[in-house]
């Protein structure tokens, strides 16, 4: 039982997330435990023993993603990992046997198709259908577990998390959820009756761009103990001080979710209102193909926008000029990002394809900034 208990509103559950209960001349939030192993005379057990297995850091941080993945209920575990990566494989390898069959998006995270290709050669079968207009659910039959990423990185589609996950349960399929994009700040995939929601906490959870870490949050006992034992296996634990770090950060994820939300939107609608036709994608714009389910299911649309520029020149001219704005990967910190997802070579974008992380800049500065820019590279 942490302090957060009776908290409601969810700008006071992130504040209070994870925190332990008050102690005199203790600190509020406990600082990183260093530790290997721990003094264990007699018996092993629990619950602090050896260093790869629990540390007193990652419990107090599991507690906070616990308390906004599923506020109120006793019946979801936690996991931190080393990096959002680590936290998906962990699903995936834990849960699957060689013969069978996962259903995963063709337009997710640009590192997934190498882990179809590690799936396949441990003889599991990988279907892939796109996010939008719940294409996945054609494909299901037969499927042991179904890989849900909405919104999209980058495209930014957004499928029906309920009907999928009705769909996937009625034919005896787990369901897991990359929440990245969204944060739980965003959407709960676990209330939405998702089995996992997954998420990379190297993003908005964490908002500064100086940590990895992923976790994993699930409701079956059994499938989550299979997901423990593979982060010993693997050994794919975060250090102490980025766990510490990112529970120091969540007591700031909504004022950081709020504010990065709204310019999020101020920049698509100042990109749709552009001009030039820029094929502006955000969640929460209306008109946007995502946004009718993206409005049933989410209670903020993130921090990504995205748009096609006509050619990769014009671009990366657009990028050179920007001044609020770093030319950089990931997405998510309280720094506006932007990069030309082309220059990876792993997602199915056009030449010109920016994907836009908003900030916490003032909205008005960064609306301003991306106004110039545009005008700017028209050169
Ligand atoms: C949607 C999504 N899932 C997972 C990951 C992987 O996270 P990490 O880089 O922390 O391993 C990313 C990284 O960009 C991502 O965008």
């Amino acid at each position: 039982m942490t302090e957060t208990t009776g908290a409601t509103g969810e700008g006071t559950r992130a504040v209070r997330a994870g925190l332990p209960e008050p102690v005199k001349n203790e600190p509020t939030l406990p600082g990183p435990v260093f530790a290997a192993h721990f003094h264990l005379p007699g018996d092993v057990e629990g619950p602090y023993t050896y260093g790869r297995d629990e540390n007193p850091t990652w419990t107090l941080l599991e507690r906070a993603v616990g308390e906004l993945e599923a506020p109120g209920r006793d019946d979801v575990e936690t996991l931190v990992f080393a990096s959002g990566m680590a936290a998906i494989s962990s699903v995936l390898f834990s849960q699957l046997r060689a013969g069978d069959t996962v259903v995963m998006p063709d337009d997710g995270y640009q590192a997934l198709p190498l882990v179809h290709e590690q799936l396949r050669a441990y003889g599991i079968q990988v279907r892939t259908a796109p996010t939008g207009g719940d294409a996945q659910l054609a494909v299901l039959e037969g499927a042991r577990l179904l890989w849900i990423e909405t919104p999209s990185n980058p495209g930014l589609d957004v499928c029906d998390i309920r009907r999928l996950v009705d769909a996937a349960h009625a034919r005896g399929a787990l369901v897991a959820v990359d929440n990245t994009l969204a944060t739980p700040l965003g959407q709960r995939p676990l209330e939405l009756g998702a089995d996992f929601s997954v998420a990379s906490g190297t993003k908005q959870l964490t908002g500064h761009g100086d940590v990895l870490l992923g976790y994993v949050s699930g409701r079956d006992a059994e499938a989550m103990t299979a997901v423990r034992r593979w982060r010993k296996l693997v050994g794919a634990i975060p250090g102490p001080m980025e766990a510490w770090l990112a529970h120091r950060s969540i007591a700031t994820l909504h004022l950081r979710v709020e504010r990065q939300s709204a310019n999020a939107l101020a920049v698509a609608e100042a990109l749709r209102d552009w001009p030039e036709e820029l094929g502006v994608r955000y969640p929460g714009l209306p008109g946007d193909p995502s946004y009718k389910i993206a409005s049933q299911q989410m209670r903020r649309f993130g921090c990504v926008v995205s748009f096609t520029l006509p050619t990769r020149a014009r671009a990366e001219r657009f990028l050179d000029a920007l001044r609020l704005v770093d030319d950089a990967t990931s997405f998510g910190g309280v720094r506006s990002t932007a990069e030309r997802r082309g220059r990876w070579g792993g997602d199915a974008v056009p030449d010109g394809f920016i994907r836009f992380s908003a900030g916490a800049e003032d909205t008005e500065d960064l609306v301003a900034d991306v106004r110039r820019a545009l005008r700017e590279s028209t050169g």
